[in-house]
């Protein structure tokens, strides 16, 4: 689907890469971009029209949709991270549940109050923003890498579900972004922009998956070697 026109909306746009996947909406000639937000009162930005949304709550969810019936792209970004002391740790069972809410079942409620307005024909899509450790198994990360596989999962089901009618489904996989959830983290990061702009690239030519940087990539090539990256991921240094 081609972003010219488009009436795109964008969870968890406050900050971050949402902000910057409503900008890019802007940039490249969308014709509205709404930025679903916690609090509108402290979203301004020239030309995106801010729209309440927690994505954890069912009404607020359904509220916004109905402000937005004319929406072709829906971005599924809005997402948190926290990190375990270990898979085995008594919090991270709690740490689970709280990420699953907003990580995959915010993503299906957003996509169960939206998918109904999307224009059929190859006019409407969804993107969602998974990661990497889709795949990357990184135990203090045990429990956000669940909540992305499960949404991972959600995202392949729903493309199939919307063949039918046309509508492109694009999965974001990708490592360390440099934004507010990676602060502290001193690891090679990638730009905001640079992920927004191939997955648009991406969406423009039809495709249904971003692997946005050299780390996810070569993650993913290694899905299909005897001794995958998840099984080993001493198989991908180098
Ligand atoms: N940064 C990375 O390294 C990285 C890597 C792979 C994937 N991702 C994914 O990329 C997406 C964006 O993350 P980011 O790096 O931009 O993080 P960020 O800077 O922390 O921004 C997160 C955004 O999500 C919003 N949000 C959180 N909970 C929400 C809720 N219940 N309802 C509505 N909005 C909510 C936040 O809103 P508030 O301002 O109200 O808190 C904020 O706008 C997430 O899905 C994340 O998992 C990030």
């Amino acid at each position: 689907m081609k972003l010219e026109n488009a009436v795109v909306f964008v969870t968890g746009a406050s900050r971050g890469l949402g902000l910057a996947f409503a900008r890019e909406a802007l940039a490249r000639g969308a014709a509205k971009v709404y930025a679903g937000v916690r609090d509108p009162s402290r979203f301004s930005e020239p030309g995106i029209v801010p729209v309440a949304l927690d994505v954890t709550d069912a009404a607020s969810v359904a509220a916004a949709a109905k402000i937005a019936p004319d929406v072709t792209l829906l971005v599924n970004n809005a997402g948190i991270a926290e990190v375990v002391e270990s898979p085995f740790a008594e919090a991270s069972e709690a740490q689970a549940r709280r990420l699953f809410e907003t990580n995959f079942y915010g993503v299906m409620r957003t996509t169960r109050a939206f998918e109904s307005l999307l224009p059929d024909g190859g006019r409407g899509a969804i993107v969602n923003v998974l990661s990497d450790v889709t795949w990357r198994p990184v135990p203090f990360l045990a429990p956000y890498s669940a909540s992305k596989a499960a949404a991972w999962s959600y995202t392949n089901a729903v493309r199939v579900a919307l063949r039918e009618r046309a509508i492109q489904v694009v999965g974001v996989h990708v490592g360390f972004i440099d934004t507010d959830l990676t602060q502290g983290f001193d690891v090679p990061k990638v730009a905001p922009l640079d992920v927004v702009r191939q997955t648009y690239d991406a969406l423009e030519a039809g495709e249904s998956e971003v692997l946005a940087d050299e780390g996810t990539r070569a993650l993913k090539r290694s899905l299909a070697s005897p001794v995958a990256g998840y099984v080993d991921p001493a198989t991908l240094d180098g």
